[in-house]
């Protein structure tokens, strides 16, 4: 029998193409959201809402997953509407299979920001890099502790394995999510391509200068299966990164290269996104047109945000990737690379030109 996954966010950068790479495992794959992917070949479509109990467990209720992989979030206004709607999020979830003796592993996907705190908090504590999944926490409002704490402690109820993984930035493919770098900077640089606007980094000097890394979707959708599989991995954290670190002064030119651009002269400090591209919506609407393109709407395809936000850090974020690898993960990605993929997928998906 094929191990039988739910993947809770499956049109998600994280849950797109974590179900791509179990349905490749030969997995049987149900991708559940609001508005679940129709379109990813070999996972099953369940629609759902995790904010909603009853209805969550009138879906899942013939379902009997064997693996249940967290991959969602839903930004909230401040941090402590994260913790309590996203923490529901995960109760909901895991209470809508909660008398299922099929049930062997649950991954959730949290992130850096478990390291140095969240949105509202990030830059208030010192950090240490590189970070180490058993640093202590920070003390302030966090959801990813909120939501580990009530995987741990359905863990101990249900005895589910369970593992939690620690992502950098992700890039990889997916369209209209909350958080996508890198189809917002492949946006940024047809725009930039289309207009002759100058090609600028738009983040902090330490950004610029400093240590910096990302991971691979792919990658990380290999750590989980792989953790969900393997005993010495079980009830466990892991950060996740590609396994190289860059400066993005040596990652800009690359990504100039690839659009054919100059890099322009980094000004010193943050020219955030959201304002270089107040003007973009027309834009892009006619380089759609122009170039016979998907028709998507740029805030659609570009969260200027969360560039802003990881890009306008003052601080450094590297995390140390031993812990998996000395339990046997050692899969690996340059980071260029990572962006070089995505640029020519969404090229050859006619989402940039
Ligand atoms: N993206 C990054 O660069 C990044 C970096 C580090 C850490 N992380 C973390 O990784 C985790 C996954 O994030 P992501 O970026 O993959 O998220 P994402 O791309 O925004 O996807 C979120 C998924 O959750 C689903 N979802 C949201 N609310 C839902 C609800 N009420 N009921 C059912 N499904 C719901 C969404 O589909 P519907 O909207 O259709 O429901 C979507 O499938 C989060 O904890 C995030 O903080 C992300």
């Amino acid at each position: 029998m094929a191990p039988r996954a739910l993947v809770a966010g499956a049109s998600g950068i994280v849950g797109g193409n974590l179900s791509a790479h179990l349905v490749s495992l030969g997995w049987e794959v149900f991708g559940l959201a609001r508005k679940p992917p129709r379109e990813l070949a070999g996972v099953t479509p369940l629609a759902a809402d995790l904010r909603e109990p009853e209805s969550l467990r009138s879906a899942l209720a013939n379902i009997n997953p064997n693996y249940v992989f967290i991959t969602t979030w839903l930004r909230q206004a401040t941090e402590a509407e994260n913790c309590t709607v996203n923490g529901a999020m995960v109760r909901n979830l895991l209470g809508a299979v909660r008398d299922d003796h099929a049930l062997q592993h649950v991954a959730l996907v949290t992130g850096g920001k478990n390291y140095f705190g969240s949105f509202e908090e990030a830059g208030n504590y010192d950090v240490t890099t590189p970070f180490r999944e058993e640093q202590p926490r920070k003390p302030g409002l966090n959801f990813y502790y909120t939501q580990e704490d009530i995987l741990f402690e359905q863990a101990r109820q249900m005895g589910f394995s369970w593992s939690v993984h620690r992502p950098p930035t992700i890039i990889g493919y997916a369209l209209g999510n909350s958080m996508n770098m890198g189809v917002t900077l492949a946006v940024y640089a047809s725009i930039c391509r289309e207009t002759g606007r100058p090609f600028v980094f738009p983040g902090s000097p330490e950004q610029y200068h400093g240590l910096s890394e990302v991971v691979d979707a792919r990658i990380l959708a290999r750590q989980l299966a792989w953790a969900a599989t393997t005993p010495a991995a079980q009830n466990q954290a892991f950060n996740i990164a590609n396994g190289d670190v860059f400066r993005w002064d040596w990652m800009w030119e690359r990504l100039a290269n690839a659009f054919g651009l100059e890099v322009a002269p980094y000004p010193g400090q943050a020219t955030p996104l959201q304002t270089q591209m107040r003007d973009a919506g027309p834009i892009w609407d006619a380089i759609v047109q122009k170039h016979g393109l998907r028709p998507h709407k740029v805030d659609e395809l570009a969260p200027w945000w969360h560039t802003d936000a990881d890009l306008g850090r003052t601080f450094e974020t590297f995390s140390d990737m031993s812990k998996s690898r000395v339990l046997g993960f050692l899969e690996y990605q340059r980071s260029d690379t990572t962006f070089l993929d995505l640029f020519a997928r969404l090229r050859n998906e006619k989402i940039i030109p």
